[in-house]
């Protein structure tokens, strides 16, 4: 794989970038519902001298746009498919009915081409989140298909102004076209995933967008990407970590650089500071600018005092871990520490797979492209991971076994995070560490936990709890 990006970058630089267009957002407001149509669309994502690539998008643009809505709001969104293949629509991080969470197989059936499906749910907490496919969702989110969901605080919040800027990568050939060849190499599935060589914000290459200086900002970052670990490093900005996963956290300073995994979500509170150009680096494997804010004039002549918390969450304050069914998860196989063997799960958007419940060596389950074991379960499990009644704790010890991150997702609810106390619906662990997590399992349903690096998913990281009424 050719990188595009130390060439074509160092050309980037020295052209002239549009302006980011920073869509506007679509506002849940009213009777009728909000449409998303998915479709093929074709969009200049790439280099300027490639011209523009063939992806797939929410209402013909990449990405989808932004929703809005408040906090204890009923949102109504009906997704038209005018793709060729079945989709759905996930809300990712959403404490949302059971029946509305978008998964395939699970919560819904897909809806085929020509179809609709219409999404109708209340949005019980305020903050960050995102939407995407939940069917195929390896091959159609890296085609495009995600977009930011903002659910706004009761009260504003003290800020000049917010940016939500959808952070993902793609993987280009030469001359600007989507690698389509590469879907689904067994290298991707049994190693890191698939990492893209390009970087855009909210579509577009390193965009610059305006603004002022000692202006504040919330800056609501996140992760679209299949499975790459974005670090990030605000320069000419000073300011807090305020939100993590579309929950508030207590505010931390930013001293180092931001770890954002696939499908996390960071808001950030900061104060710009410099009189020319603050900067959205990338750092890390390559050392990339991702958005540029030219500043051009002042918002006030001195910056402002400390930022105060966000609202909290209406998460439990004190969660009864003693008491705590406990559950662990253990990651096996991939690159490197192969899979000796492992029970075929079932995959629901795939139909090349052994018969689920089978046993496998790791050599024939590699044939099948099942390289990863949740539980000793490569795909998804006959039997889930707990079964619980509404309301009782369960704290999950996640053991990664393996040579390779994984970021968790577990649906419908959020986890206290024991390490930090962050709230979560997503989680880095590190090879060969294992964290702890701890929710009140209250929404009653059967939810997916996975490893949200997309290709692992497919590739045999899938599980899911239910919680009983
Ligand atoms: Cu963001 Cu199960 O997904
Ligand atoms: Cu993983």
């Amino acid at each position: 794989m050719t990188m595009l990006t130390r060439r074509h970058y160092l050309a980037l630089n020295t052209s002239l970038v549009a302006s980011a267009a920073i869509p506007g957002p679509l506002w849940a407001e009213g009777h009728d519902p909000l449409v998303l149509k998915a479709s093929a669309i074709s969009q200049q994502i790439g280099p300027d001298q490639t011209g523009p690539t063939s992806l797939w998008g929410y209402n013909g643009k990449v990405s989808g746009p932004e929703i809005r809505v408040r906090q204890g709001d009923r949102l109504r969104v009906r997704l038209d498919n005018d793709l060729e293949e079945p989709t759905t629509i996930h809300w990712h991080g959403i404490r949302i009915d059971n029946a509305m969470d978008g998964v395939a197989g699970m919560t819904q059936q897909p809806v085929k081409p020509g179809e609709s499906f219409l999404y109708d749910f209340v949005v019980p907490d305020a903050g960050t989140f995102w939407y995407h496919p939940h069917y195929r969702s390896w091959e159609q989110v890296a085609r495009g298909l995600s977009g930011p969901l903002i659910v706004e605080d009761a009260e504003p919040v003290a800020v000049d102004r917010e940016l939500t800027l959808l952070i993902d990568d793609w993987r280009l050939t030469e001359n600007g076209a989507l690698d389509e060849d590469s879907f689904g190499h067994g290298h991707d599935w049994s190693h890191a995933g698939r990492l893209g060589n390009w970087p855009t914000v909210n579509g577009s290459p390193q965009p610059d967008i305006k603004v002022k200086r000692h202006e504040r900002l919330r800056l609501r970052l996140i992760n679209a990407a299949n499975a790459t670990l974005f670090t990030l490093r605000p320069e000419g900005f000073t300011g807090v970590v305020a939100a993590r996963d579309g929950m508030a956290c207590p505010l931390q300073e930013i001293t180092e650089d931001l770890v954002l995994a696939p499908a996390q979500r960071m808001d950030l509170i900061v104060d710009v500071t410099t009189q020319d150009t603050a900067i959205l680096r990338l750092t890390g494997r390559e050392n990339f600018v991702l958005a540029r804010f030219p500043v051009t004039g002042d918002a006030r002549t001195t910056q402002l005092e400390s930022p105060v918390p966000l609202p909290s969450a209406r998460l439990p304050e004190h969660l009864p871990v003693k008491q705590a069914k406990q559950v662990s998860l253990t990651m096996e196989g991939g690159a490197m520490r192969w899979l000796r063997e492992a029970v075929v799960g079932h995959q629901y958007d795939m139909h090349d797979r052994p018969e689920a419940g089978t046993k496998l060596s790791g050599t024939d389950l590699a044939q099948h492209k099942l390289y990863w074991a949740l539980n000793g379960t490569a795909g998804m499990p006959a039997d889930p991971l707990f079964d619980v009644q509404a309301g009782e704790v369960v704290t999950l010890h996640l053991v990664n076994q393996t040579a390779f991150p994984h970021v968790m997702h577990w649906h419908g609810h959020h986890a206290r995070h024991m390490r930090t106390g962050h709230w979560r619906d997503s989680l880095l662990v590190r090879p060969g560490e294992t964290e702890m997590v701890t929710m009140q399992a209250d929404n009653p349903g059967d939810w997916m936990l996975h490893c949200h690096m997309l290709d692992h998913q497919v590739a045999g990281m899938g599980s899911w709890f239910r919680v009983r009424a």
